[in-house]
């Protein structure tokens, strides 16, 4: 009986402990990995015949009994066995056991240290497409929300105080901008993971005459790692994914808080889609924004992932180290929770009322033109900082009064400086307030409309 069954057990005299069996596999985690394993696999081969490394037969073989497996576990009929390692030996065990010894000639010129680099590369080029096609749609989902909306106003705050009126379209297209920044983020992250790490082998390379721009060009890459031990023990890229995958999740979240805040009774701006809620165990009257919640809760986990991943890079030797296999559940659960956040908003956002009275009645509330007054007043040729003190002590006046700027008269405003005209109640409303801000970026109905024309292009 061989005292070892494992591919690397040459040189042992006894079988793996039972429990550092258990300890070191990876495969419930990476078993995910086995399309991108195979199909690096399948061009390692066939660039092995074309080399005159294995026989065209050999490698036919090969690729055939990969090809059989890749369909065996894509319908669920591939037996995992607990004591594979990993993707990588439960691959290569099954495909010896099928092939024979030409199966053995696979892992020629070739070490787990690249293949999983090239795993996890193929892997985050494809979720990396899907995910930048679910912030498009969201993006989308904004865009169309601000236009279906436009001319709807909203209390705009700072310091969750009341600020200034702004349009609904201003403030949903905001998140568009956020998403829109996120997306070119995704894409320039792409950049470095669309590298092409196989032939780097365990560290330093192989002897053998390995083609690593055909292998490269088989499997759709533009470019090759250039230094093998810098590409055995690269995680830039899945750190730089999770960064930016954060930054998402953070722009999901402030969008969820807001909402979470509007649909209270206190602010009462919107109305979430029963169907987008859920209820209380206990309380029969409740409805409560969930949804919304947990997106926001989420991006807790993300950013831990995040300092998860940073944490396992920033102490290890060069090269390759095991520590470097933990890095793939940080990697598929940030994966996982962006993708589903993004589907859910965007699904979401498209079952939201805004009730358009308690907005601009908010909007009106809290002196919110009192900059436009103060600018009423710089236009009539007072220097900015003492047309800020009469119209704080205007509103001073009008918190002891109890009225509104809009409840003063004329002879009022005289009081506290003899320029004033009756012209001052046309900046005194909301829409003129939102109307007026016609810089570029602002809030103005006009500028909204011109910057909607922009993102939809020609
Ligand atoms: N399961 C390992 C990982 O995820 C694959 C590489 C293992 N390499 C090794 N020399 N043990 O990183």
């Amino acid at each position: 009986m061989k005292k070892h069954d494992k591919p690397w057990g040459g040189r042992f005299s006894e079988p793996t402990d039972r429990e550092v069996e258990a300890f070191t596999s990876s495969l419930h985690c990476d078993r995910r990995l086995y399309r991108y394993d195979i199909e690096g696999s399948i061009a390692h081969a066939r660039m092995l015949a074309r080399q005159g490394i294995i026989t065209p037969a050999e490698a036919r073989k090969i690729c055939a009994g990969l090809r059989a497996i890749l369909a065996e576990i894509g319908a669920g009929e591939f037996v995992f066995s607990p004591d594979d390692e990993d993707i990588h030996m439960a691959v290569e065990k099954a495909l010896i056991g099928r092939i024979g010894d030409a199966g053995g000639k696979l892992h020629t010129g070739r070490s787990r240290n690249d293949q999983i680099a090239l795993d996890i590369r193929l892997y985050l080029r494809e979720e990396i497409g899907q995910t930048l096609a679910l912030v498009g749609a969201l993006k989308a989902g904004f865009l169309a929300l601000a236009k279906k909306e436009l001319g709807a106003v909203l209390p705009g705050y700072t310091h969750l105080q009341k600020a200034q009126p702004v349009l609904l379209s201003h403030y949903l297209l905001a998140f568009w901008e956020m998403l829109d920044r996120d997306e070119g983020r995704l894409r320039d992250c792409l950049k470095r993971v669309n590298v092409m790490p196989l032939g780097s082998a365990a560290l330093a390379g192989t002897g053998l005459p390995l083609d690593r721009r055909w292998v490269a060009r088989l499997l759709g890459f533009k470019t090759l790692t250039a230094n093998s031990m810098d590409a055995v023990s690269d995680r830039d890229f899945i750190a730089e994914f999770i960064f930016a995958a954060s930054l998402v999740m953070m722009h999901l979240s402030r969008f969820c808080e807001d909402i979470v805040l509007w649909s209270t009774d206190e602010f009462g701006y919107v109305e979430i889609a029963d169907a987008f809620t859920t209820g209380s165990s206990i309380m029969p009257q409740k409805k409560n924004p969930d949804v919304a919640e947990l997106v926001r809760g989420k991006t807790g986990r993300v950013y831990g992932n995040l300092v998860a991943l940073l944490t396992l890079l920033k102490g290890l030797p060069m090269t390759y180290n095991r520590d470097l296999q933990e890095d793939k559940e940080p990697l598929f659960d940030t994966v996982d929770t962006l993708q589903a956040c993004l589907k859910i908003l965007a699904a979401m956002i498209g079952r939201l009322s805004f009730n358009h009275e308690r907005m601009e009645a908010g909007a009106g509330g809290g002196f919110s033109t009192a900059t436009d007054v103060a600018e009423y007043l710089v236009m009539k040729g007072v220097p900015f900082r003492e047309a800020h003190g009469i119209v704080g002590r205007i509103v001073a006046h009008c918190i002891k009064a109890k009225k509104p700027l809009t409840g003063l008269t004329l002879a009022e405003f005289r009081r506290f400086f003899r320029g004033f005209d009756k012209d001052v109640f046309g900046r005194l409303t909301v829409r003129q307030s939102v109307n007026v801000r016609k810089v570029v970026g602002g809030t103005a109905e006009q500028v909204v409309r011109e910057r909607i024309a922009e993102i939809e292009g020609p």
